[in-house]
């Protein structure tokens, strides 16, 4: 029988279920090996991008199954609970079916954000779009969206274990048709006295208090490591001590950096930086910045932990990276150069950042990119010293919106 009935599943909804069920239990797997793959040589760079693309697309492929089942269950009768007269298990039951609902689209609807929000790495593999439409490319989005996948893997990861567990009970203990009634081709035994489903929305409730259990994890993770908005403490002091001073609105500034690797453009950005900017155009002699870095808040892509580890910017032994400058050359009317020093995995050099500013009543935007010479701070040394792997060249590019302090 193809529809669902009362009693039991239609062999459509068996074949969405165990569909869905097999993608889920390659794809949890597969993402947690993907991302502690090594990337020591390009072999191991292009195996790590192949695993990620092979991620992606079963997810997209899951995505679609699991549109299409919701869309199935949505127009089918729901088979009643063979064992509705326990009225908790059935409660933890339906619970979990709606967070598994839940999580088989959020899953990868939130992969797919963190993927359109992102610049290059790993394709999808299919002749369609690789962006989902009006998703920005925004560091902040990718990491928001990476955190959410992340959490809803663990919701989903608990659900299926639970889940898993129950349909197990009803096989082993119950000795029911539960399991049996969800398997092609097996003939389930089911009583002629099914008791009335009850606890529905009570359960579509309770699922929902776990959505926004979610959503608050989400949010706290957020603020706490820094990639929303808190103002910063020394750049508001020292704006509040200066006459020229500027506190930068972190919500709406960046400072990200682009590297090229095995030809593929990968982007990242740092979350947890202070500016202390006092700047006047019309006193540029009295005018400096300090900017300080905390390296281990830098998110690239998928290589992170490659990039912070010492063979790169050797985040334990160099937490913190500066630029200070002091002096600034106008080339013509709104666009400057800050010539200054670096001090970057213990090393100081010189470098110069141009940048354009406007100013809109005591709002400042400023928009600067200047490309470091990572071996000239012996970064990637060891074995990368070519740029064939890792480009020499790595772009900085800052955008900050500051508004004005007055005293
Ligand atoms: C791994 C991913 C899985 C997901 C996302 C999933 C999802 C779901 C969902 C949403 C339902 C409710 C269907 C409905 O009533 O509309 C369901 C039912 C069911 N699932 Fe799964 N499932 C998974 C794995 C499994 C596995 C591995 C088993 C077997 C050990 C299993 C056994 C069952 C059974 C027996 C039912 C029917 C429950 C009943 O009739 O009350 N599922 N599943
Ligand atoms: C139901 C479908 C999916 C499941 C169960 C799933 C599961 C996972 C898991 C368990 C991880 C590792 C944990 C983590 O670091 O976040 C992961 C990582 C990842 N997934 Fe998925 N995923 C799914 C769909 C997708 C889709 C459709 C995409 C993109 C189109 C995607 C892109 C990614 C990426 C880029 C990462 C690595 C994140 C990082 O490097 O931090 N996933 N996924």
């Amino acid at each position: 029988m193809l529809i669902n009935t009362r009693e039991r599943y239609g062999l459509i909804a068996q074949l969405f279920h165990w569909l869905t069920a097999c993608l889920i239990l390659i794809l949890i797997p597969l993402g947690l090996f993907m991302v502690q793959l090594p990337i020591n040589s390009t072999e191991e760079i292009g195996d790590k991008f192949w695993f990620y693309s092979l991620h992606k697309t079963l997810g997209i492929a899951l995505f679609a199954v699991a549109g299409l089942r919701v869309i199935w269950a949505i127009f089918q009768p729901h088979p009643v609970l063979l064992n509705g007269e326990s009225k908790l298990e059935s409660l933890a039951a339906q619970t979990i079916h709606w967070t598994l609902y839940g999580s088989i689209i959020l899953m990868p609807l939130t992969g797919w954000i963190h993927h359109s929000a992102l610049e290059g790495f790993a394709p999808i593999w299919w002749p369609f779009a690789q962006d989902l439409p009006f998703i920005p490319k925004s560091l902040l989005l990718a990491s928001i969206s990476g955190t959410a996948h992340t959490f809803t893997a663990i919701l989903l990861g608990i659900s299926v274990v639970l889940h898993v567990g129950g349909a197990s009970k009803h096989a082993v203990i119950d000795r029911d048709s539960t399991l049996a009634r969800m398997v092609p081709c097996m003939v389930p035994t089911i009583p002629a006295d099914l008791p009335k489903p009850h606890f529905r929305w009570l359960t579509v409730f309770l699922s929902g208090i776990l959505f926004a259990f979610l959503g608050t994890a989400i949010g706290i993770n957020t603020v706490v490591d820094g990639s929303g908005s808190e103002p910063n403490q020394i750049i508001t002091e020292n704006a509040r001590n200066s006459e020229n001073g500027w506190m930068v609105n972190h919500d709406k500034s960046t400072l990200a950096i682009e590297i090229v690797q095995s030809g593929t453009q990968v982007s990242g950005s740092f979350s947890n930086w202070n500016a202390k900017i006092n700047f006047d155009a019309e006193n540029l002699g009295g005018s400096y910045v300090v900017v300080d870095v905390d390296i281990s808040s830098l998110t690239l892509d998928g290589i992170s932990q490659q990039a912070l580890s010492s063979n790169f910017l050797n985040a334990v032994s160099f937490p913190l990276s500066n630029f200070t400058s002091d002096e600034f050359i106008e080339n013509e009317k709104g666009n400057y150069v800050a010539q200054g020093q670096l001090t970057l995995v213990g090393q100081t050099k010189p470098l110069s950042l141009p940048f354009s500013l406007k100013i809109e009543n005591d709002r400042a935007f400023v928009r600067g990119q200047t490309v470091v010479q990572r071996l000239e701070f012996d970064i990637g040394k060891k074995g990368y010293s070519e740029g064939d792997q890792i480009g020499l060249e790595v772009l900085v590019k800052v955008k900050i919106e500051a508004e004005k302090i007055f005293r």
